[in-house]
């Protein structure tokens, strides 16, 4: 039976000018290189400088995707920005992103669910192009994370990087089965119960200030790779597809412990596992298109693949998706 596809016509990502080492960390904060990298598997992280803002970085993202796509950006009619670190409350990042492009028509709007935002916003723009409600959606996860941390904290400051990454998805005919290319699946959790596991200690609607990220991270962690990995099983239920038949395993990347243990439950094979952490550290929304990004500039990613992509966030929020690319 033919049925819509939300089909991947482009990928790009842009990244801060500002390289920060572990070393250059190691002089503010009580903490060491072999620390960080023995712990998170991080070396290094981008910080965005004062003129970099959210939607600075999420434009050029989205003129990377677009030139990947070849398509002129009056023909995107939705925007879709990941973020949970707007330029302002509002109005939202993603309409400053569309007005950067030029695009005057259709809608744009922000979605908030942390690191997972990301996979958030691809099942979103999904159900619009699978629906006939848009035909071309520029999706884009953007994060200036550094300006929520306390840089007092070593438990978190050592963590968490800035940078954007975009998909352009397609509204196409497909034939309704698991080899069509497009999104074939999204799964979509939350669970609230868990808001001080991950959270910032302020807001417009409470302190009036921006607030800090505050993280008990074993927490997170033990979440992470105790539960999350339900929505994958999940993915791969809905299509009639296993881990044999991945390609590529692109989750969202806060921890190379985390990814490794939950490749490892899942049975994906560890070569399949496409890792950024070590490079651009937890860049939240940003971190798994970003990652994407990463893996088609470099030719490991192409036409046809099958790619599952999967985040967990504050909230708790998790998801995940499956995309034939
Ligand atoms: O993207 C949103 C989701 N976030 C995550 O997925 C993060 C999940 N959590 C994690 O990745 C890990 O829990 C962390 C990397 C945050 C921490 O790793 P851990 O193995 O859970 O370490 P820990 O919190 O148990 O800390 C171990 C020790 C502690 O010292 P004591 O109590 O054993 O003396 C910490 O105080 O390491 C200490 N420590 C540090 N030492 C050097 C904590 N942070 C640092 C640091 N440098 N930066």
């Amino acid at each position: 039976m033919t049925r819509l596809r939300s089909v991947v016509r482009g990928c790009g990502s842009y990244l801060p000018r500002t390289v920060v080492t572990n070393d250059d960390l190691a002089a503010r904060v009580d903490t060491s290189d072999d620390w960080i990298i023995q712990r998170t598997g991080i070396r290094q992280r981008h910080i965005a400088e004062a003129d970099e803002t959210t939607s600075v970085l999420g434009i050029k993202a989205a003129e990377s995707a677009l030139r990947d796509a070849d398509i002129d950006p009056s023909t995107i009619d939705l925007v879709i920005c990941a973020t949970s670190t707007p330029d302002h409350t509002f109005p939202s990042t993603a309409t400053q992103i569309q007005a950067g492009l030029g695009i005057g028509a259709g809608a744009a709007f922000d979605i908030q669910a942390v690191c997972a935002g990301f996979v958030y916003a691809v099942a979103t723009a999904d159900k619009f192009l699978t629906t006939g409600a848009a035909t071309r959606a520029l999706v884009v996860g953007a994060e200036t994370f550094s300006r929520l941390l306390d840089w007092e904290d070593r438990t978190t400051c050592v963590l968490f990087g800035d940078g954007a990454g975009a998909l352009v998805l397609e509204a196409q005919p497909g034939e309704g089965h698991s080899g069509d290319r497009g999104v074939l699946t999204s799964q979509l959790r939350a669970d609230g119960r868990h808001r001080e596991k991950l959270y910032v200690d302020g807001g417009p609607g409470s302190t009036g200030t921006t607030g800090k990220l505050r993280m008990v991270g074993k927490e997170v962690f033990r979440f992470a790779v105790g539960s999350v990995t339900d929505v994958i099983a999940q993915a791969f239920a809905a299509t009639g597809t296993t881990a044999d038949d991945l390609d590529w395993f692109v989750p969202h990347q806060a921890n190379r412990r985390i990814i490794e243990a939950s490749a490892d439950k899942l049975g994906i094979a560890r070569e399949k596992v496409v890792l950024t952490v070590d490079r651009h550290g937890n860049t939240s929304a940003a971190s798994i298109p970003l990652a994407l990004d990463a893996a088609c500039r470099d030719g490991r990613i192409k036409r046809g693949d099958l790619v599952m992509i999967e985040a967990i966030g504050g909230g708790f929020t998790w998801g995940s998706a499956l995309i034939r690319w």
